[in-house]
């Protein structure tokens, strides 16, 4: 296991490249499942969540090679449809392969997620949306046996605009036969990219980034070959670490257009903007501003930035309220940022973060992905040393996040623990 020792303080100065959307990255592989052939997906992020969806992959009987930001899967030979609990239960996006399984293959058996660290996340909306798709489900010893001849479009609304149920079920409706609507769909722009994955691969697609998709099932689709978005959570990090630490930073390869509430969030914080044709230019002020957030569905404020704003709001000139709206338990990051100094209480999903002039270096542990880059955020701000550890948890999410910090002047090492 891997940790990380930061030194804070120091102004940071340069270009970051950002990455590949891992949340965009995982559906589209999934995706590979609908048609037989050899699929070819690029700007693909190198990270541990990304091998997994591979690996899983490969249990079925895919081939799977990964080379130079660059993924390489063969469906022709696919014999087997069960997605085990021992690679499920290391990432919940395992339960994408539901829809693609059972649209080419007719049946499906995947290991339920369970909960995690930021909430129960249970897959009720999944299911039931595959089931008015005429699906038979059973739950047997922790997991979703599914059975359908041959899914059939259906209208279906979500209770909650839930992500990967949106995109289950697009996946799912691409091969059914018929019409298929989902209404108070999610409108996340990695629903977007898949959408638009799909629809390189012939799947009929109205409507994705509205509530209300609309598609109409094919007989069969063809092999991907795709793009990725950039990663609009890794820019967004990006961006709160110039906020925090008064820098100059020029973020490449980012979609601003993706990122309107933060954007808006984080001027509010003080931090100013510059866009170029390929990224924008961020500088920070000397001591961030306040800035209330409530997290919410897209194009609200993204809940996988809260933490990092937070971390931000602990050193602003004032009191700031942040509200969780989207995952029960997604505060793991409090206890460890008040290690470092920082004034915060919770009550329930909204937590009163009074900002302190310093926060002060100290040994941390990380929970999971958004709160352990929280962490690295406070620690590059704060006076003395702090050593992240378990930074497995980063390494899902963002791709070699300490080469790119060192790049921009920041004193951060890897050490094996
Ligand atoms: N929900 C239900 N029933 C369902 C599905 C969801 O009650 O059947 C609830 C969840 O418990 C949660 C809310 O609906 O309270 C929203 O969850 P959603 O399903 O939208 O989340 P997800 O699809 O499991 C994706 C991202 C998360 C991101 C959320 C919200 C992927 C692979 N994961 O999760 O990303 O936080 O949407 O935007 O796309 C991360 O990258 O760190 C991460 C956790």
């Amino acid at each position: 296991m891997d940790k990380l020792i930061i030194r804070g303080g120091k102004r940071l100065k340069g270009e970051v490249y950002i990455g590949g959307a891992k949340n965009a990255a995982l559906p589209i592989m999934a995706a590979s499942i609908l048609a037989s052939g050899l699929h070819s997906i690029s700007k693909v992020p190198d990270l541990k969540d990304v091998l997994t969806m591979g690996q899983l992959l490969a249990n079925f009987g895919a081939g799977f090679h990964y080379e130079d930001r660059n993924v390489f899967i063969s469906t022709e030979r696919m014999s087997k449809i069960e997605a085990p609990y021992e690679l499920v239960r290391t990432m919940r996006a395992s339960i994408l392969v539901l829809g693609p399984l059972l649209a080419r293959f007719g049946r499906a058996k995947v290991s339920l997620p369970g909960g995690c660290a930021i909430g129960a996340r249970p897959i009720n909306l999944h299911l039931t949306g595959l089931t008015k798709m005429g699906t038979d489900i059973k739950l047997d010893s922790g997991y979703v046996i599914a059975k359908a001849k041959r899914l059939k479009g259906a209208s279906i609304y979500l209770d909650i605009p839930t992500v990967t149920g949106t995109e289950n079920l697009m996946m799912a409706a691409s091969l059914a036969k018929g019409r298929t609507l989902l209404e108070n769909a999610a409108r996340e722009p990695e629903v977007v990219d898949l959408a638009n994955a799909l629809i390189s691969m012939g799947a009929k697609i109205k409507g994705a980034g509205e509530s209300l998709i609309e598609i109409e099932g094919v007989d069969d689709l063809k092999p991907l070959e795709y793009s990725i978005i950039p990663d609009r959570i890794e820019a967004g990090t990006f961006m709160t670490i110039a906020a925090i630490t008064g820098s100059e930073i020029i973020i490449k390869d980012c979609r601003p257009e993706n990122l309107e509430a933060l954007i808006l969030k984080l001027k509010e914080a003080g931090l100013s903007f510059e866009s170029f044709s390929d990224g924008i230019c961020v500088a920070g002020l000397s001591r961030p501003r306040v800035a209330d957030i409530k997290t919410m569905p897209y194009p609200g404020f993204p809940t996988d930035m809260q933490a990092q704003f937070m971390a931000l709001m602990c050193v602003a000139d004032g009191t700031s309220i942040i509200r969780e709206t989207i995952f029960e338990n997604r505060f793991m990051h409090v206890a460890e940022l008040k290690r470092m100094g920082a004034d915060i209480s919770v009550d329930g999903g909204i937590a009163t973060v009074k900002g302190v002039s310093k926060l002060k270096g100290a040994p941390l542990m990380a929970t999971d992905l958004r709160a352990s880059a929280s962490l690295v955020v406070a620690a590059l701000a704060a006076k003395g040393e702090t050593t992240v550890h378990r930074i497995y948890h980063l390494d899902r999410g963002y791709e070699k996040m300490e080469e790119k910090l060192v790049k921009l002047g920041a004193d951060v090492r890897r050490v094996k623990e």
